[in-house]
């Protein structure tokens, strides 16, 4: 199962979507989180102390490979998740995509 929550700034979307994983991942499912806005703010909501993902590598430009037309990881997404995720305390894996330069809620 595949959820993606989007919406008006400040509706709840960053709570929302860390309330449902971190219910599923409790429930024993696993869980991959992926955080896409530009001031990415959902490992708070899952538990997940920043230090934690400041000290991992954001994933490199080359994962992706456009020549064929399309876009295609170089990589499985295994391997992608044992490299650039980190796990919060009921289980949701977390991917690190980028490291906010700012400090912020929402
Ligand atoms: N059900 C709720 N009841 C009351 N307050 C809520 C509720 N859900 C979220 N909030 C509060 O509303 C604010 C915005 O929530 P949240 O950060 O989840 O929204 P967002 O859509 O992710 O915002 P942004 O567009 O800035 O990323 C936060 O202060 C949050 O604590
Ligand atoms: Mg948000």
């Amino acid at each position: 199962m595949k959820l993606a929550v989007a919406g008006k700034g400040g509706s709840g979307k960053t709570s929302i979507s860390g309330t449902m994983a971190r219910l599923l991942a409790r429930d024993g499912r696993r869980v991959l989180a992926i955080d896409g806005d530009s001031n990415p703010n959902l490992a708070l909501t899952l538990g997940i102390p920043h230090d934690r993902l400041t000290a991992m590598p954001t994933l490199p430009r080359d994962l992706l490979d456009r020549s064929g037309g399309g876009a295609v990881l170089t990589k499985t997404l295994d391997e992608i998740r044992a490299s650039h995720s980190v796990e919060g305390p009921d289980g949701v894996t977390l991917l690190v995509m980028a490291h906010p330069q700012h400090a912020g809620t929402g």
